[in-house]
């Protein structure tokens, strides 16, 4: 897989994706592939904030740094800058698909299926609660996705 710049997208940019970002920018540089990383959201409500603070905390234990995120909302500009596009859930990614231009091809996916666990989607942290669980499914997404680019 050539994919090298990857943009992750969940509902309000400010949990799963800006978990997803920087996990899988970590996990790159430490398996030395060059990266590209970003995330967005399919709705507006945060745009410009930090991520979630128990989100920020959950990741932070487990020795992510989220701070530097701002939230943003996906545009269809962003299907011609990446090479690939992950969903955190079946809603998201419908609603990226709906952005997508006349013609471009980017290839749109989940991204918790690279977890090889079973599941298609990452729970909305931001509704259950769970954000160790949440950030405990995004680092396995992740180790999976960095397999296959290897
Ligand atoms: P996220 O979680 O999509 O993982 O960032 C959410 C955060 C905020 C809202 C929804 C989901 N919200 O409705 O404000």
């Amino acid at each position: 897989m050539m994919a090298r710049k990857i943009l992750i997208v969940c509902l309000g940019n400010i949990c799963r994706s800006p978990t997803a970002e920087v996990v899988l920018r970590d996990k790159a540089r430490a398996a030395g592939i060059d990266l590209v990383v970003d995330s967005a959201g399919t709705g507006d409500w945060h745009v410009g904030e930090p991520p979630h603070p128990p989100m920020v905390r959950a990741a932070l234990r487990a020795g992510y740094d989220l701070s530097g995120v701002r939230a943003r909302q996906i545009s269809a500009g962003d299907f011609g800058r990446f090479d690939l596009i992950l969903a955190a859930d079946e809603e998201n990614l419908a609603d990226v698909e709906a952005l997508r231009p006349a013609g471009d091809t980017t290839p749109l996916s989940l991204f918790a299926p690279y977890a090889g666990n079973g599941l298609r989607a990452i729970p909305d942290p931001y509704f259950t609660d769970d954000f160790d669980g949440a950030l405990a499914l995004v680092e396995r997404a992740a180790d999976g996705l960095i397999a296959q680019l290897q």
